[in-house]
């Protein structure tokens, strides 16, 4: 690229923190997850729970945007959003999404693939009540992917129900609520030297349980 200062074509990292085989990843991808995320957070990388979501539209549009994982329930990956949202809305047509985390500073990419639904209610209760005042005087403000005129429009909308809710508990938004991924797919990549990385990828068929493949990087 010209006019640049920085060659993008020329930014590349070469990995040579760890290796990853079929015996450390064991049988339960799921708990294999859970040992990567506390090694991230051990490493004190920050984030560590943000995860790329990516949806399709009833046209087969693909969308993606960052969404924060809140809990690992029942080996389902939960995140908080607006049903009423545009990821709402694909996900109503089409309840098969894919999650994606890169934790860069360990070289490591997570890969997962499923269907999706609605958390219980009542879950999405508690977890509602645990955020702070602002988040969830927002969760009511914001008709999230909505067009909307200008900022103006945000901030009345904020202060209106900061003003409604100043007296009494606030209750959860009907619109607002968490989802939780059932995983069919799980792909572990560990960066290698070369480009000739690890990639352990588990699948389950629904009958016999997870089991698991190398892939070529
Ligand atoms: C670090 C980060 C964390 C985010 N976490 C969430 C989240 O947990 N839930 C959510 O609805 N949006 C979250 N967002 C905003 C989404 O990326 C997105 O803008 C929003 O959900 C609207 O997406 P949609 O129009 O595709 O529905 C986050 C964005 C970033 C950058």
């Amino acid at each position: 690229m010209s006019g640049t200062r920085l060659n993008i074509a020329d930014i590349r990292q070469d990995y040579k923190l760890a290796a990853l085989d079929e015996a450390t990843a064991g049988d339960n991808p799921v708990s294999f997850f859970q040992q990567w995320f506390q090694e991230a957070e051990a490493a004190q990388i920050t984030e560590i729970n943000a995860m790329t979501l990516a949806t399709c539209d009833s046209q087969g549009m693909p969308h993606a945007r960052i969404v924060l994982l809140k809990g690992l329930e029942n080996n389902g990956f939960v995140f908080f959003t607006n049903y009423d949202s545009a990821k709402g809305k694909e996900i109503l047509s089409n309840p098969k999404v894919a999650l994606l985390f890169f934790w860069k500073e360990l070289e490591r990419q997570v890969r997962i693939e499923g269907s999706i639904e609605k958390i219980p209610e009542a879950d999405s209760d508690t977890y509602f009540h645990s955020r702070p005042r602002g988040s969830r005087i927002g969760a009511w403000a914001s008709p999230q992917s909505s067009e909307i005129d200008n900022r103006n429009f945000l901030d009345a909308n904020y202060s209106k129900y900061e003003l409604e809710f100043s007296d009494m508990d606030m209750p959860r938004p009907p619109h607002w609520g968490g989802y939780k991924v059932v995983p069919q797919r799980i792909e572990f990549w560990q960066g290698r030297s070369s480009r000739m990385h690890d990639r352990i990828l588990f699948v389950n068929d629904g009958k016999e349980g997870w089991y698991k493949r190398r892939l070529a990087p």
